[in-house]
């Protein structure tokens, strides 16, 4: 990734040998890169925001403040707060059907914490993940700082980043350990079907390959269709491993709070793991998140209701843009339209943001097949996101694209 990275945004990498080696498989985001340079500009829109722009429902926000008040600063359970597995445990039973008892869960700090006990405790030389790109930037240095191998699966805007089960399929061979999947997806936004999930897991029961899935936008919705979390797929929870968290769905990032939902056999595996790691999740977060499950969710609707408003303008307005390709996502906050083939999307993500002050995140962030496209996150205002077209479409009108070919 750093070759994608104009000189001037280097950032000094310590050679010092007091690293370990694995650290290497850890990029600088390129995400990172953006806001830093946009950081020391006047006058950004940005378009390259990763987490929900509403506040966090009042209820939530109490129940955090009564907990603190009431003195629930101690550490929980390893696993969790007790009233946070079962108020897990009841709403996955009514989402998906599924019978699960709370020894199936362990709570974490944010499904980032999930992702890390989960690909660091089963990432090893000789072992294949499949990944679908582009996809989110944790997973392939999770696997890699372990020894293990990524296979990326690679999706494409001209059928809206859908994954076609062939792929995955013609893809397990004899090294495969998993499969991760992530819907809807950052970056892209596409949400599988029912069909593809169940082919997918059928096919991975039958080869013995596990499979993780990443499922934090899972009510982030935009067509009101069916949505197909593989825990309500699935026989077999020794070979999945469900993540998730608070996160997007309630928009409280920054109070940390995820889980891992699998057999009671890897739960217990895992939660050792968690006692090694961060001990516990924050505790009166997880009083928060016992009200995000057992109190009024209507918030989620009136949110996903803009999203969607938002969304519908998005699609018009990169139609419209030229040189980008686009599609109609259907969940999650984004969309990850096509630059021409052999386009720099840095090198122009970069030029945009310097000429327009329009800050958007390069597609190298996201995969190795996506240097020729860009991440365009909606949640921000209607006012910013007409105001970010306003400025990028006439700036497009006046690159010659093909001139800026690597
Ligand atoms: C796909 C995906 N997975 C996981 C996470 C991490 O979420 P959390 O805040 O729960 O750690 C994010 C955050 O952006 C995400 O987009």
């Amino acid at each position: 990734m750093a070759e994608a990275i104009p000189s001037k945004l280097n950032f000094n990498e310590s050679e010092d040998p007091l690293w370990h080696p694995a650290l290497r498989a850890l990029p600088i985001p390129g995400i990172r890169h953006m806001v830093n340079l946009a950081s020391e500009m006047d006058d950004v829109v940005h378009l390259s925001l990763g987490q929900p722009d509403f506040p966090t429902p009042k209820h939530i926000i109490d129940e955090h403040i009564r907990a603190l008040q009431a003195g629930q600063t101690a550490y929980t359970l390893d696993a969790g707060l007790p009233e946070l597995l079962t108020a897990l445990k009841n709403y996955y039973m009514e989402r998906t059907g599924r019978e699960i008892t709370e020894d199936n869960i362990l709570v974490t700090t944010g499904a980032t914490e999930a992702l890390y006990l989960a690909l660091t405790a089963t990432a090893a030389p000789g072992r294949q993940f499949l990944v679908p790109e582009p996809c989110f930037p944790l997973y392939a240095p999770l696997i890699r700082m372990n020894g293990g191998e990524v296979r990326p699966i690679p999706t494409y805007a001209d059928n809206g980043h859908q994954l076609d089960p062939q792929q995955i399929i013609d893809a397990i061979g004899m090294r495969t350990f998993a499969i991760l999947l992530n819907s809807p997806s950052n970056p892209t936004g596409t949400v599988y079907p029912r069909e593809t999930v169940e082919a997918i897991l059928t096919e991975a029961a039958y080869r013995g390959v596990k499979v993780i899935s990443d499922e934090v936008y899972d009510h982030m919705l935009l067509d009101g269709q069916d949505y197909a979390s593989v825990l309500g797929c699935t026989a077999d929870l020794d070979h999945t491993m469900v993540i998730s968290s608070f996160s997007k769905t309630y928009s409280m990032p920054g109070l940390r709070i995820g889980w891992i939902i699998s057999s009671q056999g890897t739960i217990k595996m895992l939660r050792r793991y968690h006692v090694f790691t961060t001990t516990v999740a924050n505790t009166p977060g997880q009083w928060a998140g016992v009200a995000a499950l057992t109190g009024d969710r209507s918030s989620i609707d009136d949110m996903v209701a803009e999203y969607r408003r938002r969304r519908d303008r998005v699609v018009e307005l990169v139609d419209e843009a030229p040189y980008l390709e686009g599609y109609r996502p259907t969940g999650a906050f984004y969309i990850f339209p096509s630059l021409p083939k052999g386009a720099d999307g840095t090198a122009l993500a970069i030029k945009l943001l310097e000429d327009t002050g329009v800050c958007v995140v390069p597609g190298d962030t996201f995969g190795e097949h996506t240097r020729n496209a860009w991440r365009i996150s909606y949640s921000t205002s209607m006012e910013q996101i007409e105001e970010a077209f306003a400025r990028m479409t006439p700036w497009l009108k006046k690159q010659n694209i093909t001139g800026v070919v690597r």
